[in-house]
């Protein structure tokens, strides 16, 4: 039986009005932008309204962050993530510490070298725990740079998202992309294909200044804005100007 498509809440003021209301329940997206463009910040404002506005526990796996940096840094836009923590509404794996050879005293560590069985293993213990409805893996091209073929690593996202879905977890996936690096949309060409949306961010110098702004590429199922539209990071986090757009 086919069923309405149900929309999830991104709660970030102004974007889910450009998407018909959010994101597709237990589908999976694409945030990809440079580095400083707002990835982070977009995908844990997303979990953290989850949790704040919609009752809905969420995971966060880290490959870039310490969890312990993570909670000190969104502390100052006033989310106290090991408040979630302790209610069991979110859970951070700590897939950074191992990497680097640091030991970690967090509750959910990932193992390393990256094997993708072993994350889907973890998110499963962990939708055990706290039930969670959405998820973040920050970042993927990480994990792209530990599988050197691309058809590989296409493959090994497809069981990322594909799990996440069959899980009912509504997920964000963040890419890193190069600067001037050609394609904009993904780091290895291929995350793009996997996903039913991707949403780019970018970060444009115009003279001395640089100015945010953010991009519905594609959305299976959905009617969205094509256009370009500005956003801020205030000190209570992300604000797109829906009603607004950037000009090339
Ligand atoms: N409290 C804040 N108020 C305003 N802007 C902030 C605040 N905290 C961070 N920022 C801005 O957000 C940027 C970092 O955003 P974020 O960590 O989400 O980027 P990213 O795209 O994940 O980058 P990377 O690929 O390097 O991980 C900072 O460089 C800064 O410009
Ligand atoms: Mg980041």
């Amino acid at each position: 039986m086919i069923t309405m498509l149900e929309r999830v809440p991104t709660g970030i003021p102004g974007f889910d009005e450009l998407c018909s209301g959010g994101l597709l329940r237990d589908r999976s997206y694409l945030v990809s932008g440079p580095s400083g463009s707002g990835k982070t910040i977009f995908a844990m404002q997303y979990l953290v309204n989850g949790i704040e506005k919609y009752n809905e526990p969420g995971v966060f796996v880290a490959t870039e962050e310490r969890p312990q940096h993570l909670r000190e840094h969104f502390l100052t836009f006033g989310w106290d993530l090991e408040k979630y923590e302790d209610e069991n509404m979110l859970a951070i794996v700590d897939a950074t510490s191992t990497k680097i050879g640091l030991p970690s005293d967090e509750r959910y560590i990932d193992v390393r070298p990256f094997d993708t069985r072993s994350l889907l293993d973890q998110i499963i213990t962990i939708q055990d725990e706290i039930g969670a409805r959405r998820a973040v893996v920050d970042s993927t091209t990480s994990i792209g740079f530990t599988i050197s073929d691309p058809a590989k690593f296409r493959v090994e996202l497809l069981k990322i998202s594909t799990t996440m879905e069959i899980l009912g977890l509504t997920s964000i996936l963040t890419c890193e992309v190069v600067e001037g690096g050609g394609d904009k949309i993904s780091r290895f060409g291929v995350e793009n294909f996997v996903v039913e949306g991707t949403i780019v961010l970018y970060y444009t110098r115009i003279e001395n200044t640089r100015v945010r702004s953010i991009e519905i590429f594609k959305m299976r199922g959905t009617n969205h804005s094509s256009k370009i539209h500005p956003f801020e990071i205030t000190e209570n986090g992300i604000v797109v100007y829906s009603k607004e757009e950037v000009f090339a």
